[in-house]
């Protein structure tokens, strides 16, 4: 005889589990995917130690006969797909038929069952992937599986389950991530008898999302292009988290943790959001069934496109189609009746106030007497200098030529109050008051100018050094250097010769013309060595220039007069994505009447 040996099914199922089975939360989601298959409305979930000791989940779905709850805990069997071709256009969230054999097979397992049409239900009873009995019983119709002493006969897995705490964590997590994308099915979550979620049946999926982000502010997000949409509901780029937990997306309704997707939605946000903080909300694709593989991998985590590209742009087109709106301060235009003095936001139904929910009747009283302070404005503000070491011709000529003075924008639309520890402005908002740091709004400015330069769309100024910099750098700054030197050229920097290990710096950018530029030079010569190898050059590119805007912007402890204030605000509603520096910090804050009113104790 050979020494090779097909392996018993009950083997293969326990080395399947190890794939499909990793810990609580993962049977949690095969079994809440099976009920969702069934048809079910209410779905059940109940545990103990996190699911270590128990796991039920009962639903009210179709059922199964004796014949078919039999089958189900055979490998390989199913009844959502039956030849190859299925595989392709498969809509139900299962299709592999080997869940319920690989939990069976790593726990103490009973299933009870019963179609709408039967009167009387199975039973069965399996330890270890082996049938210990079948019998008949009295059951309401629908399924329960009980899944007891999860990898109570792989000790190796057993090792590796955390505390009670962590198991219940990932669990809410799964139950939250596919109650979003089924809002018509109640779902309930108990833990040692105590409820955790309870989520009633809804009409709406955004109904079902603002359960389960209470108080945070979601904003529509939608992109279509060749059969392929992209919306959801996604949180502003200040309303971060320190992980990826909330944030959920969905291919043609099923939930996905796809690294390509979870990387596209961050990188989305770009420098909107601190290093270290994640986006959260909720995104769903829907694409024609051929052009995504969604076995890929056992969980059916991840997910294949046909057209990886065309999904990544809807993405990014869709989030900075949101963030441009900054729909987040949204809820500055409300409110207005209680705002003394009347300074309301003062974009007329322009872009900044455009985002969804916006337009009502609150928002409309805002503009109204916006106008009045648009006039105030005009005045005041076409003589305004610009900020920074010396006036900005070009700027000045940009929002002359375009107009936008006069028109007025939310930061110039507000009443500068005055500075605060020689960084803050200080502005009347509708709302109440907001502050505005200075160095972020002015980083945040020449970032965009810089940006617009190297991309084409703007230019800079420059300015030819009366006596060159010379810079003496190490061979392998010099090796940096002389590279990227020629990339440098758009963005107003000329650097040139590289022997002997020193560089002249000739010409930069006005905006820069009173920095110390050999700190500058050197600064970005070790931002593109620290950028390591996988960067793209966009990438290193967008690090020079947030160095570049670093170190021309107005320091901290740096005294504004009113017009250079009133002209930072101005100009900052000149730039694409004015609310935060490139770093991602924000630009600006607000403290509302009702903050202030509790800091007072008059709520
Ligand atoms: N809650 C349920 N209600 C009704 N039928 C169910 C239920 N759970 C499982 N079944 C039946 O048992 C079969 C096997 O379930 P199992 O989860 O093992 O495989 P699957 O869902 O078909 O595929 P996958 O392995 O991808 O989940 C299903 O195809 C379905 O017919
Ligand atoms: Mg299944």
């Amino acid at each position: 005889m050979g020494k090779i040996r097909i392996l018993s099914d009950n083997l293969v199922s326990k080395i399947a589990a190890g794939e499909i089975v990793e810990r609580p939360a993962s049977v949690v989601k095969e079994l809440i995917e099976n009920s969702i298959d069934a048809g079910s409305k209410k779905i059940d979930i109940e545990l103990e130690s996190g699911g270590k000791r128990l796991i039920r989940v009962s639903d009210d779905g179709e059922g199964m006969t004796r014949d078919d709850s039999l089958m189900s805990i055979e490998r390989h069997a199913t009844s959502k797909i039956r030849e190859l071709k299925d595989l392709f256009s498969v809509s139900s969230l299962g299709f592999r038929g080997e869940a319920i054999p690989s939990i069976a097979s790593v726990s103490r397992f009973r299933m009870i069952t019963r179609t709408h049409d039967q009167v009387i239900g199975t039973v069965i009873a399996v330890e270890g992937g082996v049938v210990r009995s079948v019998e008949e019983t009295g059951a309401p119709p629908g399924t329960t599986v009980e899944v007891r002493n999860l990898f109570y006969n792989t000790p190796a897995r057993h090792k590796f389950m955390r505390k009670t705490e962590t198991e219940l964590s990932n669990v809410i997590d799964i139950v939250e991530r596919e109650s979003l994308s089924r809002p018509g099915i109640g779902f309930e979550l108990l833990s040692e008898g105590r409820a955790l979620l309870r989520l009633p049946g809804r009409e709406t999926v955004s109904e079902r999302i603002s359960e389960l982000y209470p108080g945070i502010g979601l904003h529509r997000v939608l992109a279509e292009a060749m059969g392929v949409r992209v919306s959801g509901l996604m949180a502003g780029p200040l309303d971060t988290r320190s992980t990826t937990q909330k944030l959920y997306t969905y291919v043609n309704g099923r939930g996905v943790r796809d690294r390509f997707l979870t990387r596209m939605l961050i990188d989305s946000y770009g420098r909107m959001i601190e290093k270290g903080k994640f986006p959260q909300g909720v995104m769903f694709i829907d694409i024609p069934a051929g052009d995504v593989d969604v076995n890929v991998h056992p969980t059916k985590n991840e997910v294949r496109f046909g057209n990886a590209r065309l999904v990544g742009d809807l993405i990014r087109e869709s989030i900075t189609g949101m963030l441009g709106k900054a729909p987040w301060l949204d809820g500055r235009s409300r409110g207005f009746e209680h705002a003394p003095g009347g300074f309301v936001p003062a974009r007329e139904g322009g872009a900044a106030y455009g985002g969804p929910g916006s337009g009502d009747g609150e928002a409309g009283r805002g503009v109204n007497s916006f106008r009045v302070y648009t006039n105030e404005l005009e005045t005041s503000a076409a003589h305004v200098p610009s900020i920074g070491h010396e006036p900005d011709r070009h700027a000045e000529d940009e929002n002359r030529a375009k107009g936008l003075f006069g028109e007025s924008g939310f930061y110039s639309g507000l009443k500068v109050l005055g500075q605060l520890g020689d960084l803050y402005i200080i502005c009347a908002s509708p709302d109440g008051m907001i502050l505005v740091d200075q160095h972020a709004a002015h980083e945040r400015i020449n970032y965009e100018r810089l940006k617009k330069a190297y991309t084409g769309s703007g230019t800079i100024h420059t300015q030819d050094l009366l006596v060159p910099e010379v810079l003496e750098l190490s061979p392998h700054e010099s090796d940096v250097l002389s590279r990227y030197a020629v990339e440098l050229g758009p963005l107003g920097l000329h650097i040139e010769g590289f022997g002997d290990n020193t560089c002249i710096i000739r010409r930069v950018p006005a905006l820069l013309k009173n920095t110390d530029l050999k700190r500058l030079v050197r600064d970005i010569v070790s931002e593109i060595k620290e950028s390591g190898a996988e960067k793209s050059l966009t990438d290193k590119i967008d690090t020079v220039i947030s160095t570049m805007a670093c170190h021309s912007s107005i320091r901290a402890n740096y005294e504004l007069g009113p017009e250079k204030m009133k002209a930072l605000l101005c100009e900052l509603d000149l730039a694409e994505f004015p609310h935060s520096c490139p770093h991602g910090r924000p630009v600006a804050r607000e403290i509302s009447y009702t903050d202030i009113e509790r800091m007072f104790k008059r709520t």
